[in-house]
């Protein structure tokens, strides 16, 4: 039995331990740290896990997930340095913080592994990205597969690839939402009522996503497939080459890695 404390259980902090019940985890082998009362009772009583300081989760916990903001990061790691050690292992999901972060600030040799979710973990659709720090071994990597499958899809990278990933799948869903918010004004401009418009662009976009997903078969045959010659697809593929939706997407993601690095710097040596 491995036992997991979630410091901060905000958003993504509760979609874990949600997801972790629904995986099958027992509410003993789950902890989580939290500022205020209100919000830690509220969840002891949903999910009967208890609500525990650092120094305790520390002691009885050996995965440490900590899913605060980035910026309220550094009196996290002030409780966590003297009641660490090498038995636990330090899993971040703050979006930006390098695991040599925590390699500095805490005890030597106390393995960290960063992840880069994203917000469909709150329906346990998670695209979670993983790399090991430098004391982290093949165990861990496993051990934070095997966790964070209970909310989503996994896959291990390179430290050096997690800005772009922050701007590919980090992001990512925003980019989505973005296209069908545009989407569902095109079907006004066209008449279509907004309750309708919606219905019918959501369910699309669930349609699709699922046929990537389930199918395996890659997004341009599906596309293809549905771009019959002198039909109306091909009409509006032709307007959105017109406008540069292509390069605005490289370009769009392309920045949002540069910020990522921007914002990474804070948080060097
Ligand atoms: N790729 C993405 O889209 C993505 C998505 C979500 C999250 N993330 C990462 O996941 C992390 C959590 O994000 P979130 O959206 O879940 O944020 P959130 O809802 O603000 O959750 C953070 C939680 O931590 C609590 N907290 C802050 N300092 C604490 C401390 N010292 N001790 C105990 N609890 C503390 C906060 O309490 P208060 O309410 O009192 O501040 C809050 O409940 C972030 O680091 C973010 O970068 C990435």
């Amino acid at each position: 039995m491995t036992t997991i404390a979630v410091l901060g259980a905000g958003k993504i902090g509760e979609a874990l331990l949600s997801g972790l019940l629904s995986g099958g985890r027992r509410p003993e082998e789950l902890m989580f740290t939290e500022r205020y009362e209100e919000r830690a009772a509220e969840l002891t009583k949903q999910y009967g896990v208890r609500a525990v300081d650092v120094p305790t989760a520390a002691a009885e916990a050996e995965v440490l997930v900590v899913a605060v903001k980035p910026q309220d990061i550094d009196p996290v790691l002030d409780e966590l340095a003297p009641v660490v050690s090498d038995r636990n292992l330090i899993v971040s999901l703050c979006a930006g913080l390098p695991t040599g972060l925590y390699e500095r600030k805490l005890p030597d040799s106390v393995p960290v592994v960063r992840v880069m979710p994203n917000t469909p973990m709150v329906v346990g659709k998670a695209m979670s990205v993983i790399s090991a720090g430098k004391h982290a071994r093949a165990q861990h990597l496993e051990l934070v597969e095997e966790l964070l499958s209970s909310v989503g899809e996994v896959v291990r990278v390179p430290e050096a690839q997690q800005d772009a990933v922050t701007a590919l799948s980090g992001s990512g869903p925003a980019y989505f939402f973005y296209l069908v918010e545009a989407m569902i004004d095109a079907g006004i401009l066209l008449g279509i009522p907004r309750n309708v418009a919606e219905k019918l662009i959501i369910q699309s976009a669930v349609g699709a996503a699922a046929m990537m997903a389930e199918t395996g078969t890659h997004p341009v045959i599906l596309r293809e497939a549905v771009t019959s010659p002198a039909g109306t697809t091909i009409m509006a593929i032709r307007e959105l080459e017109r406008h540069g939706v292509r390069a605005a997407l490289l370009a769009a993601i392309e920045a949002a890695r540069d910020r990522s690095q921007e914002l990474g710097k804070a948080h060097e040596a």
